[in-house]
């Protein structure tokens, strides 16, 4: 038997017929970037999040980019950012001109932790960009409680996380701007790279859109970039975004197997959610010192497991000049080697959930004899 991570064909076939009609029609209209599509698709998802305006553009890196941009970072600036992400969310900080400076994350959640923020701060700092990690909300009380205490700007990186909750309000809401990705794999995903930028500021919206589309169409008021939208992703993002409240509870389910049933199995350490947050479970992760030999246990028996990230951003050659030593980011640094991302997908069969955790209980039980 095999389990793949994801499974985007399962969800293909679920949705054939209204796909392919969306992408013929598209190609139709010859709507290729930008366009009708693309304009419903930016509507639809900022009424989902209940913000103002919804900013698209290529990808969930693009839009760190432009929303920081649109927040004036420039050279010298610091931006405190979570030690443990994807590294889009701190290569955007150099690029938009930045200095990257990276904080610990909190041991139960793999976010931020607030607790260490403060600590960061210099007379350099501009903005945090908390990720919410996996699919889990960063806590954005606290966050927010500093960012407004040190008049910084906050950046939720979102590309993980869609319609995920914190204390009940919906994650991109809490922030100057939030930023997502439609990457295929992500909870709602196209068939290519997406993203946006999402804001209540108007100010902020009108300047990321005039930027990500050569600083204005018609009339450059400034030079910008390239970051669009294509019609066929904003398409099939339109025929897939009513499903994505079942395809999250799909996921929800799968997770709650998992809980219960590796919850007390060898030295496993299940996700933990923070009792105020919901998870939407882009990723189920759990940690164990045995994480690589489970992991070639799974990959024997047919299951295919990722490392969502095997090292802490500082830990990375391409931070070497920072400097860094594992003392600096102790939780990050233990977490990378125990962390394994078992498959979890919407369309995962309950056999299939049945499969990975027996395969997990199996190493358990060899290593106890
Ligand atoms: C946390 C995080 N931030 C940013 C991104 C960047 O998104 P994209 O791949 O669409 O550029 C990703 C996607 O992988 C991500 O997981």
């Amino acid at each position: 038997m095999n389990v793949p991570f994801v499974d985007l064909h399962a969800q293909y076939l679920s949705l054939k017929s209204e796909i392919d009609a969306a992408i013929s029609e598209v190609i139709a209209q010859s709507a290729f970037i930008r366009g009708p599509h693309v304009d419903r698709f930016e509507e639809a998802w900022a009424k989902t999040l209940g913000v103002k305006h919804c900013v698209s553009c290529a990808n969930g890196t693009d839009a760190l980019y432009i929303a920081m941009r649109a927040l004036g970072v420039k050279p010298g600036d610091e931006v405190i950012t979570t030690a443990h992400s994807w590294i889009s969310t701190s290569e955007t900080i150099t690029q938009a001109g930045g200095r990257v400076v990276f904080c610990d994350t909190d041991n139960e959640t793999f976010t931020i932790d607030p607790a260490l923020i403060e600590a960061k701060i210099t007379s350099a700092t501009v903005g945090i960009i908390p990720v919410h990690l996996y699919g889990q909300p960063a806590d954005m009380d606290p966050i927010m409680a500093i960012a407004r205490k040190h008049n910084l700007w906050v950046i939720e990186d979102s590309a993980q996380a869609h319609t995920a909750r914190y204390k009940g309000q919906t994650v991109g809401t809490f922030g100057n701007a939030a930023t997502f990705s439609f990457y295929p794999g992500k909870n709602l995903g196209a068939y290519g790279d997406a993203g946006c930028v999402v804001t209540n500021d108007d100010h902020l919206a009108e300047w990321a859109a005039a930027f990500a589309r050569h600083g204005g169409k018609g009339e450059h008021v400034m030079e910008g970039i390239c970051s669009r939208m294509d019609g066929l992703q904003a398409a099939i993002l339109n025929v897939k975004l009513p499903h994505l409240p079942a395809w999250i509870e799909a996921r929800r389910r799968v997770a709650v197997r998992y809980d219960e049933l590796l919850r007390e199995v060898g030295d496993v350490v299940t996700p933990k959610v923070a009792p105020d947050r919901n998870h939407v479970y882009h990723l189920y992760v759990i940690r164990t010192q045995e994480r690589d030999a489970l992991r070639q246990h799974l990959t024997n028996a047919g299951i295919v497991t990722v490392l969502n990230y095997p090292k802490a951003l500082p830990f990375y050659p391409a931070y070497a000049n920072l400097g860094h030593v594992p003392e600096d980011f102790p939780v990050a640094y233990s977490n990378q080697s125990r962390i394994l991302s078992l498959p979890i997908y919407p369309a995962m069969s309950d056999e299939d959930v049945a499969y990975v955790i027996e395969n997990v209980l199996a190493l358990a039980r060899e290593n106890r004899r």
